[in-house]
């Protein structure tokens, strides 16, 4: 079974209460609710983090190597600052994509840069909490296909 970490950076812990012009009424428990729906009929498992810093998303991406397959993301404000989160999940090896509520490149100037992006596979956004699924539904699909295919041997052709 596959195992993806979700993280989910700062200030989401107040969705459905900030900004609801920008971001809805969805609150995390209730995205991460859909992320479990989502996670049982794609058939895997997946672990769900929150975190307002920077260093302990940096730690959480740097022990996810051998324990994941894959990491969903959400780094929310840190898109557009952290080269930290960016080499870690460079450094990790393991494919991840990036998910945002709002369409990033139709908002102000300094949102319209991801330093984390080019270190995933893809980039979900402006889709609202469905981006989180949509996001896991792409990244369980590229992973399946990076699971190693077992050979087969063809039978030998008759002389
Ligand atoms: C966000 C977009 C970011 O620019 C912002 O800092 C967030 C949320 C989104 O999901 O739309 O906190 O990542």
């Amino acid at each position: 079974m596959l195992k993806i970490l979700v993280i989910h950076g700062p200030n989401l812990q107040l969705l459905g209460e900030r900004e609801v012009s920008v971001y809805g009424q969805v609150t995390l428990r209730q995205i991460n609710e859909g992320l479990q729906k989502e996670a049982q009929k794609l058939g895997v498992s997946l672990q769900i983090t929150q975190s307002n810093h920077e260093g302990e998303i940096v730690d959480r991406i740097g022990s996810a190597k051998r324990l994941f397959n894959g990491i969903l993301i959400n780094p929310a404000a840190y898109t557009h600052t952290s080269v930290a989160i960016r080499d870690a999940l460079s450094a990790s090896g393991l494919p991840a994509v990036e998910v945002h509520l709002s369409h990033i490149y139709k908002r102000e100037d300094f949102r319209q840069h991801s330093m984390t992006a080019p270190a995933c596979v893809a980039q979900v956004t402006g889709f609202g909490k469905d981006s989180y699924n949509l996001g896991l539904m792409g990244l369980v699909a590229y992973c399946s296909q990076q699971k190693p295919i077992k050979k087969v041997h063809s039978k030998r052709k008759a002389k």
